[in-house]
């Protein structure tokens, strides 16, 4: 496990976007704080080799390539709603992100995400946009009420 991809999502957010089936890159830790879906799977499992159903909260690794690889992974499901650094840089924004995804919402906030231990972060550096994948999720996203601007792509 890698110390720096341990920081999890406030259970608020992913309860002001509905129910998920599946969380596809959680740990036993997270899923205690946020039940963030109905499964998920650990990095012993490996949710990239996995099955992936339903409607899926996405909350990757940040370090690469794993969080291209799940971004992928997620385009071609592509029913869910992911969480990410709003990283307007990276490649990845660009290639995997603006060309595939059906709607964007970058967050006015900063997002305090929570340790293992169940501290809560200080401000991170970068600022998050939740990403949604199928017309579903993007309508969704857009009567979402976290302070931000929505945006089709
Ligand atoms: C940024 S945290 C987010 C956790 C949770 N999804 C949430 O929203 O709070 C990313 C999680 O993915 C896990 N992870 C890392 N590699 C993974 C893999 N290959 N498959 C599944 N989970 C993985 C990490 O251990 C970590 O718990």
């Amino acid at each position: 496990m890698k110390t720096s991809d341990e920081w999890y999502t406030p259970a608020e957010i992913i309860q002001s976007l509905g129910e998920f089936d599946l969380d596809p890159a959680s740990s036993p830790e997270a899923y205690r704080q946020n039940r963030s879906a109905k499964h998920f799977y650990t990095a012993e499992e490996n949710g990239l080799e996995k099955d992936w159903h339903g409607r899926v909260w996405l909350n990757p690794p940040y370090s690469n390539p794993l969080v291209q690889q799940f971004l992928t992974k997620m385009t071609g499901h592509n029913n869910g709603i992911a969480l990410v650094f709003a990283k307007v840089e990276a490649k990845w924004f660009h290639d995997i992100v603006l060309r595939h995804a059906t709607a964007i919402k970058f967050l006015y906030d900063r997002v305090r995400f929570f340790r293992p231990d169940g501290t809560q972060g200080l401000q991170p550096r970068n600022g998050s946009m939740l990403i949604a994948y199928g017309t579903e999720n993007a309508r969704i996203l857009s009567g979402n009420t976290l302070k931000g601007k929505f945006l089709y792509l």
